[in-house]
């Protein structure tokens, strides 16, 4: 486990949210985290620290694949745009991130998106590795509840040996809440990430939660797996954890924000491959 998890976590939610710019004009780490729910662009410094980010809710991927192109490139060079007022200089690269699985045709896909915003593509690396390179564990498994899909990794001496990802995330709680309450999905989402709320919710998306929690243990099983480590977006909503524990029989932990755990992993994978 990475003993500096907290505190990195917690600076990643202050760069993300700092309005004011940053004085900074070393060498650069960034990340492209192309999901179905949000779009996130993070920046770390020449020490992997973070520096400055943002991301956006957008339909332009779904269960890990571009679905318009043009609406994601578009989305792009406006985080970048963004985050490069923040910083007052460019940003002229990247890494990106791909679920496990998924043909290599889609990850190119997905870094011609990162291109053609302006970035050099400088890394591909798949999620769940890039989740592991922030948690550090030498054994056990990731689990990422994003918008659209649950990725599981297990892990074993520090290296990822099993990994799988499944249509289950937050747009499926969302779904839930705007079926039951009759509002649209906007609304549900918008009602969904108040954690005010979440207690009234809870019984409406407890379903989806055990769904997530057995598609967890089908994928654990026959693994000696002693500990699940929660993250992506989805692992925010309060109960996830104990309902995950319920249905696997395994300790399961969530790290504080745990929906920036995957795009600071890709961040920490753009490095210049030819220096010395
Ligand atoms: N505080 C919160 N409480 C509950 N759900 C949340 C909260 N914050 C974000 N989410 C949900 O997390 C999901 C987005 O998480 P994340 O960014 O990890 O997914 P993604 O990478 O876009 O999707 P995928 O990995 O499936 O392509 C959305 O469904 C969003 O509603
Ligand atoms: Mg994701």
């Amino acid at each position: 486990m990475n003993p500096n998890l907290a505190a990195l976590l917690a600076q990643t939610e202050r760069a993300m949210t700092a309005a004011t710019r940053a004085d900074y004009h070393g060498e650069t780490h960034v990340g492209v985290d192309l999901g179905t729910a949000y779009t996130v662009l993070l920046v770390l410094d020449e020490t992997y620290r973070p520096l400055a980010g943002t991301y956006r809710f957008a339909n332009v991927v779904r269960d890990g694949l571009v679905v318009d192109f043009i609406g994601a490139i578009d989305l792009l060079r406006d985080l970048k745009r963004q985050v490069e007022a923040r910083l007052g200089f460019e940003l002229t690269h990247a890494a990106t991130g791909f679920p496990p699985g998924v043909p290599l045709a889609e990850v190119r896909a997905t870094a011609n998106v990162v291109r053609a915003a302006g970035f050099d593509c400088r890394a591909e690396i798949d999620e769940p590795s890039a989740a592991n390179a922030i948690l550090q564990i030498r054994d056990g498994a990731v689990v990422d509840v994003g918008g659209g899909t649950t990725g599981i990794a297990i892990v074993r001496d520090g290296r990822v040996i099993y990994t799988a990802d499944e249509a289950t995330g937050g747009t499926h709680f969302s779904l839930v809440i705007a079926g039951a309450l009759n509002i649209s999905f906007d609304e549900a989402e918008k009602l969904k990430v108040d954690a005010r709320e979440q207690d009234r919710l809870y019984p409406l998306v407890r379903p989806v939660m055990e769904k997530v929690g057995t598609i967890v243990a089908r994928h654990i099983f026959g693994h000696a797996v002693e500990t699940i480590h929660l993250v992506g977006g989805a692992a925010n909503f309060q109960g996830i954890g104990q309902v995950v524990e319920e249905m696997t029989g395994v300790e399961t932990v969530i790290p504080a924000q745990p929906l920036f755990v995957t795009p600071l992993g890709i961040a920490m994978n753009d490095i210049d491959k030819h220096a010395k």
